[in-house]
């Protein structure tokens, strides 16, 4: 059988927080979590607020580092920032001096790639987000969706191995949303990238996934993994959808309830 092309194995993070006065206190974000996603895979974790996504995202980003364990892309351990993977978080905003333009090639510069290829490829992610026209335009003209899906093109444009995406789409409208899921299987389907996205909507994770990653409270474990075997293209509205979305909820129900519980058993 083929190596999966990520494998995140016994991975724990400890954040050392400075309280002043020469005292310290630590913060277990994540505790021994192992997982794997192969080549062409498009994989989401879903778990509770704070229980350690955006970190799990950082430290495979190469922007934390982490406690132990290990970490491992394409057999080569990831110890730091690098071009083979691409980065849409909620908050990577786009350089704002840049153009659109500008901001895709940015990533193209980077990584060495010709200036006289970057006028074909610039078009050619716009086109793939349907933003042609907006070459030349200053992000502050653009709205949360266009944002959002230039930031997919300049993650794309430089041909990252991994796209790590760190709820892309959280803070849009529900019909933005909605649209640029569907984009986003679309370029999946045609760019066969893998990806790895972070989001808090069970509707969104069973729309995009071949597998969910259903994380604990923090320190975040890996709760369960399920294979949503729908096909595609997938009906929200579909009863074997909807049988995935419940039971998806019942399962971060429970864990949110066993929060409750061991927060009720440590009261005073
Ligand atoms: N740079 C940091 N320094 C100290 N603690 C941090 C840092 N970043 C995150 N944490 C802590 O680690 C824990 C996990 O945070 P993280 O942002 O990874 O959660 P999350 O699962 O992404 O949450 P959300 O769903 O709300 O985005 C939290 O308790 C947070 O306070
Ligand atoms: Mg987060």
């Amino acid at each position: 059988m083929a190596r999966p092309k990520l494998i995140v194995r016994d991975l724990s993070k400890v954040f050392t927080i400075d309280e002043g006065f020469g005292k310290f206190s630590s913060i277990t974000a994540i505790d021994n979590v192992g997982l794997e996603v192969n080549e062409g895979e498009l994989v989401t974790l879903i778990g509770p607020s704070g229980c350690g996504k955006s970190t799990l995202l950082m430290i495979l980003a190469g922007l934390y580092d982490k406690t132990s364990g290990e970490v491992v892309l394409d057999g080569t351990p990831i110890n730091g920032p690098g071009l083979d993977r691409g980065v849409v978080f909620q908050e990577f905003a786009l350089f704002p001096w840049l153009t659109v333009r500008n901001n895709i090639c940015f990533g193209l510069k980077n990584k060495g790639i010709p200036a006289g290829e970057h006028d074909r490829i610039v078009r050619h992610y716009l086109k793939m987000v349907k933003l042609e026209e907006f070459e030349k335009i200053y992000p502050h003209r653009l709205s949360g969706g266009m944002k959002q899906r230039v930031g997919i093109a300049r993650a794309l444009a430089y041909s990252p191995e991994l796209l790590l995406m760190d709820e892309p789409f959280g803070a849009l409208d529900a019909q933005t949303r909605t649209s640029l899921q569907q984009m986003l299987v679309d370029i999946w389907a045609q760019t066969k990238k893998t990806i790895l996205f972070v989001t808090h909507s069970v509707r969104e994770a069973v729309f995009l996934s071949d597998r969910i990653v259903v994380l604990s409270r923090r320190p975040s474990k890996v709760r369960a993994i399920i294979e949503v075997k729908l096909p595609r293209p997938r009906s929200r509205l579909s009863e074997p959808f909807l049988r995935y979305e419940e039971e998806l909820e019942e399962l971060i129900a429970r864990e949110l309830a066993e929060e409750g519980a061991e927060r009720g058993a440590h009261a005073p």
